[in-house]
């Protein structure tokens, strides 16, 4: 099982993946080029989004490495950083790509620290983790133990409040957030499923980027989520800020949060979620 660390130094996490996730926030955000979508045109638009995320991505490594050499750092966009500490970075430098290309502003910065093997689906867990949404300027965080807060963003008081999942209890009353990936088979069954789903439920939101929609699942204004496909960077902070928040987050037929499955929901509906979701998805 992996160590967890002393309040202190979780603290100290948290205090880290806001203010690295923040800075990044602000960067992907100011340096957008106005014309990314003409340039699209030009075939350069991937190009250019490519690089805000390598650049977001050093940003992240940079102020994680200064503050904390030890720690092992793991990215959407660069090679691992090997470290001693057991702690190990999970990052994601523009999360919800797509919308960040067509200028919608639901894309994010997700920074997660997390213990175990962060290799291994089921052998690791985050303890402490940021989102920034820069478009709105919420700030989502969270620390094992610590609760999970917003800070920032329209209507939020200056020193943020507390995250607290909704009450639902019925499958039929569950507005539900689902997501694809990139490949026409993956998406093909994922429709399947959703499709299959869509009568179950009280409706289904795609927003673009998994990160958020963890934290939508944290803030109730998504009763639930769940996506197959993701990768750790895309699910690490989330799945803390939602736990924290009191979301159950996990795989299917126990399995922890991973590629495989990510099913996120209040405690009313997880069980019944789950149960139609390992109906429509077999095991494998
Ligand atoms: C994607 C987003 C999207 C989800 C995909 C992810 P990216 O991450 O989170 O919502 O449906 O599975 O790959 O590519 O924008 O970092």
């Amino acid at each position: 099982m992996p160590v967890t660390p002393g309040t202190d130094e979780l603290t100290e996490l948290e205090q880290l993946a806001i203010d690295a996730a923040t800075e990044a926030g602000r960067f992907i955000l100011d340096e957008r080029p106005a014309q990314l979508r003409v340039a699209e045109t030009k075939s350069s638009a991937t190009d250019v989004v490519t690089v805000m995320d390598q650049q977001a991505e050093q940003m992240l490594r940079q102020r994680i490495t200064a503050a904390r050499p030890q720690d092992a750092i793991v990215g959407e966009e660069a090679a691992a950083k090997d470290g001693e500490s057991g702690v190990t970075w999970l990052i994601d430098p523009i999360d919800g790509t797509v919308n960040y290309l067509y200028d919608i502003p639901a894309y994010c910065v997700s920074v997660a620290a997390v213990t175990g093997d962060a290799s291994t689906p089921g052998g690791w867990r985050p303890v402490a983790a940021a989102v920034c949404n820069p478009s709105t300027g919420e700030v989502f965080h969270a620390r094992l133990g610590g609760g999970a807060h917003v800070a920032g963003g329209r209507g939020v008081p200056v020193q943020g409040h507390r995250l607290a999942v909704s009450g639902v209890t019925t499958l039929g009353q569950t507005l539900t957030g689902t997501g694809f990936g990139y490949l026409p088979e993956v998406r093909r069954r994922q429709g399947a499923v959703a499709a299959a789903l869509l009568p179950d439920i009280r409706d289904l939101r795609r927003a673009g980027s998994a990160a958020l929609d963890l934290c939508a699942v944290a803030s109730g204004s998504l009763d639930a989520y769940f996506e197959s496909g993701l990768n750790p960077w895309d699910l690490a902070a989330g799945w803390l800020i939602a736990t924290e928040a009191g979301a159950l987050v996990t795989g299917l037929r126990s399995a922890a949060p991973a590629a495989a499955m990510t099913v996120a929901a209040g405690p009313g509906v997880h069980a019944q979620l789950l149960k139609r979701l390992e109906e429509l998805v077999p095991a494998s």
